[in-house]
């Protein structure tokens, strides 16, 4: 080795079932006190079930990048909609991604059931890091 040192890393882990119904979503927000953030999809409603048109889809996702202005010079056709990225995940999908990353999930207007599980991995300071 490189004269790094090894330090066992201490993390917690906390997990919670998501059952989403007719009408239910949770609006933009982010799990910033934690290091990583993750979803596994267990059921999702089927995409022909949506009964409403546009962006909100019954199963979907969505990841704003936090970055004010980041997007503001880019040359892509599409610019305004670069900074947003929809994911559409199926049954046995697993996400992670960085805690701060803001997000939120589309309104289920189905009569299918949405079932997930989510997760944080928090990561705890030891003053045996700075030893
Ligand atoms: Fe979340």
């Amino acid at each position: 080795m490189l004269g790094f040192s090894h330090y066992p890393i201490r993390r917690d882990i906390q997990a919670w079932p998501n059952v989403n119904r007719l009408g239910d979503y949770h609006g933009p927000h982010n799990h910033g006190w934690s290091y990583l953030s993750g979803t596994y999809y267990v059921q999702l409603p089927e995409e022909k079930a949506a009964t409403r048109p546009g962006e909100m889809h019954p199963a979907a996702i969505t990841f704003s990048d936090p970055r004010y202005g980041a997007y503001q010079h880019s040359i892509a056709p599409d610019a305004s909609a670069s900074a947003r990225q929809t994911i559409y995940p199926s049954p046995g999908t697993l996400l992670m991604w960085p805690s701060p990353l803001i997000h939120y999930v589309h309104p289920n207007h189905t009569d299918d059931i949405r079932i997930s599980i989510s997760f944080n991995v928090i990561l705890e300071w030891s003053n045996d890091y700075a030893g």
